[in-house]
Formats: C-alpha cells, sequence, structure tokens
C-alpha cells in the first residue's frame, strides 16, 4: 500500500504542476493569437527593403485590406496546384465614373523576387499617396488597380525552402518524376510554338496544353472574363533591365506595335531620370529571345491595348539573387516607369481635348478658391 500511496502522492504533486505549465501554454498560445488578431501587427513594422516569405505577405496583403478598407479589396482568384489560395487586391475608390483596369502581376517565376517586392512596394505607395499626390489621385479616379502580388505562390515558397533558383510552378508530371510548369510558357498564345519545351525536365516546360495549369487557368479566365475594361496588363520579371511588348511568338508586330513602343520609351526614360538605370524597349523576338505561351502576348491576343512585361535589375552582375539593398531604387526607378505608362493610358483613355479644357477651367478655378480662403 506505501508504494501505492506514494505514487498516488507524487501524481498529486505532478498534476497540479503540469497544470500550470499547460496553463502558461496556454497564455502563450493566446499571445500569438492575439498578435495576429491585433490590427496591422505586420504592416506597422514592414519592411518593403527586404523580401518576405509568402506567410507574410499572405499576412500583410490582409492587414493592407484591413487598414485600407475605404479602397482596397481582397479578392479570390482560385487555388494553386498545392492548394494554397490565390489573392488579388483591388485599390478602386468610389466613384460614378465609368473606369479601366490596371492589372499587375509579379511572381510568375519564383526565383524572380525583386518582383513581388516591386508590387507590394506600388500598393505602399499608391495607399500612401492618393490622398495628397495629385498625380495619384488623377489615376484613381479613373482607373482601378488590380495587383497580384506573388503569381506562383507554390514555386515561391519553394524558393525560400529549397531551391532558391527555382522558377517554374510545382504541378507534378510523368508519374512523379519532374516537376514544374514554366507558367509563362503555358498561355494560349501560339502555345508551345516557339522558345519552349514539351519535356518536363526544361526550365520552360510548357506544360500538357495551353493553360492546363490551374494557377494560370484562374488567372487567364479571370482576364478573360474583364478583358473589355482592362486598359492596361502589366506583367513583372527580372532581370534584365528591359520593358518587352508584343510579340515572343512572332517577329510580327501587334497593331498598335508604335503606340506600345513610344509609351514604353518614355517610361525607360522616366526610370532612368531616377537612378540612371538603363532600360531598353522592344518586342521580346527582338530584342531578348522567342518565347510562345507568354502572358503578355496572350494578353494582347485577347485584345488588351497595352500589355507589357517588365524585366527588372539588374543587368546580370546579381541576377536572381539581387542584394536587399538594391530593392529601394528598383523599386523607386520601376514605380517611376509604370506611372509614366498609367499617365499615358489615363490620356489616351480619358484626357481629350476637352477634358483638358475643362480641367484647366477647374485649375483656375481651385487656385482663385485658394487665394480667397487666404484672406
Ligand atoms: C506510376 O508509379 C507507380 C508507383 O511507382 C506505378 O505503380 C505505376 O505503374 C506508374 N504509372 C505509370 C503510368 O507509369
Ligand atoms: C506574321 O504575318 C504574316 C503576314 O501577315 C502571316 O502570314 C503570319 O501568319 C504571321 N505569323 C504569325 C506567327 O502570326
Ligand atoms: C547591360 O550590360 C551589357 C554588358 O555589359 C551592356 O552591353 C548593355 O548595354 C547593358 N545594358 C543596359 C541596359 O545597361
Ligand atoms: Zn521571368
Amino acid at each position: 500500500m506505501k508504494p501505492l500511496l506514494g505514487t498516488f502522492y507524487l501524481l498529486g504533486m505532478l498534476v497540479p504542476g503540469w497544470l500550470g505549465y499547460d496553463r502558461s501554454l496556454t497564455q502563450q498560445r493566446q499571445e500569438v493569437v492575439d498578435k495576429v488578431v491585433s490590427p496591422w501587427r505586420i504592416l506597422e513594422t514592414y519592411s518593403y527593403n527586404r523580401y518576405h516569405p509568402m506567410g507574410e505577405i499572405y499576412q500583410w496583403m490582409s492587414e493592407i485590406r484591413e487598414k485600407y478598407t475605404e479602397v482596397v479589396t481582397q479578392h479570390f482568384l482560385g487555388m494553386t496546384y498545392e492548394s494554397r489560395p490565390m489573392y488579388y487586391l483591388k485599390i478602386s475608390q468610389p466613384s460614378s465614373n465609368p473606369k479601366k483596369i490596371i492589372w499587375m502581376d509579379c511572381g510568375i517565376h519564383a526565383r524572380e523576387w525583386i518582383a513581388p517586392a516591386f508590387c507590394q512596394w506600388f500598393v505602399k505607395e499608391i495607399l500612401q499617396n492618393y490622398e495628397d499626390n495629385s498625380r495619384i489621385r488623377r489615376l484613381l479616379k479613373n482607373l482601378d488597380f488590380y495587383v497580384l502580388p506573388v503569381f506562383n505562390i507554390d514555386g515561391y515558397i519553394y524558393t525560400w525552402t529549397t531551391d532558391r533558383l527555382w522558377r517554374k510552378s510545382r504541378s507534378s508530371h510523368n508519374n512523379g518524376t519532374c516537376f514544374g510548369t514554366d507558367l509563362n510558357r503555358n498561355f494560349d498564345a501560339s502555345w508551345c510554338s516557339i522558345g519552349a519545351s514539351h519535356n518536363c525536365e526544361s526550365l520552360t516546360f510548357c506544360g500538357t496544353g495551353p493553360m492546363s495549369e490551374p494557377e494560370t487557368k484562374a488567372v487567364s479566365s479571370f482576364i478573360e472574363s474583364k478583358k473589355e475594361n482592362i486598359a492596361c496588363f502589366l506583367t513583372m520579371h527580372s532581370y534584365g533591365q528591359l520593358i518587352l511588348v508584343p510579340y515572343g511568338y512572332t517577329k510580327n508586330k501587334s497593331n498598335n506595335h508604335e503606340e506600345l513602343i513610344q509609351v514604353g520609351q518614355k517610361a525607360a526614360n522616366a526610370l532612368k531620370a531616377k537612378h540612371g538605370t538603363n532600360y531598353r524597349v522592344g518586342s521580346s523576338a527582338d530584342i531578348l529571345y522567342a518565347t510562345s505561351g507568354s502572358s503578355r502576348d496572350w494578353a494582347r491576343d485577347i485584345g488588351i491595348r497595352f500589355s507589357y512585361t517588365f524585366e527588372l535589375r539588374d543587368n546580370g552582375t546579381y541576377g536572381f539573387v539581387l542584394p536587399e539593398t538594391q530593392i529601394q531604387a528598383t523599386c523607386e526607378e520601376t514605380m517611376e516607369a509604370v506611372l509614366s505608362v498609367l499617365d499615358d493610358v489615363y490620356e489616351k483613355y480619358w484626357y481629350t481635348n476637352s477634358a483638358r479644357k475643362a480641367k484647366s477651367t477647374a485649375l483656375v478655378l481651385s487656385l482663385l478658391m485658394s487665394f480667397m480662403s487666404l484672406l
């Protein structure tokens, strides 16, 4: 009996101790939950000069949506191959004006980390400045921005966990013997005719058919459903310092080729004026290489007037592994280029001669009013 009683006694000592331990664990868990729930936990200290893993980008998106509820909404696009949700952020000011859409996606190629960093930078810049910066305010009057910060989420995560230089998605092929489709060879634009491979081991594997991948299916069916209203399609990559216009699958030119080049060249000039970085402008087939199945060519072929691929910094020194110390300058100059494109798109759709007159009248009036308010 004695040893048994002793055992009960010991248990009696241990259980409260164990409960106490459990309580502190619960407390710790609660603190973690509180941190997640408390608004803008990430946003307050979010560094736009760093690369972020996918979990932080998901969190960033939801906190952006919560902080800027009056202009931002978050929308589901579809699921990735590995069943992760794809969301885009819509930045839109309530208005009765007929609006056009600007589409921007980043990170269709997993290893091009500067691209998602730019999408986040772009969103931050628009949201921090749209009230006070007249240029951005004007754009938002008639344009809605749809931003997909990471297109290839599975691949992006894989570059953080396993292989920094992974490019493709993570879909499984040939009975699980090789992985990944090049999502930017998977669009339905002269699919797999040139500059792409049917071999799933290849870096430019085009998939098993046009839009065979869940990611490209999700984006393309969404874009297709809105195409009448999409004025501009921007897809951000690295590296090479290029602004590319259609086409990659042919040397033929699109019917507004001159306009695309002109707007692109002006953007490259604006970019260079910021930090002196040189960009070249041209069609992919002319100045880079032949590619079929790209989203840029597909977007132009379904009738979107302005369609560009940006190849951000650098020019080969660090390549895909651009140091974090260059994020800020890269984003600043790219912002100048994108705003230049958007100004041009805006003017081509909205800024007619009569609008210009109306605008200068309004300007004179508001100047008069501001003088009067000084009195
Ligand atoms: C795929 O792999 C499994 C397991 O190794 C095997 O049983 C099956 O026969 C393979 N299928 C094909 C089509 O090769
Ligand atoms: C390029 O243009 C030529 C002449 O109009 C046409 O015959 C050809 O099919 C076009 N090629 C492609 C790939 O669209
Ligand atoms: C990139 O580097 C190459 C090789 O040094 C050079 O020829 C080219 O002009 C550079 N391009 C730009 C846009 O600076
Ligand atoms: Zn790329």
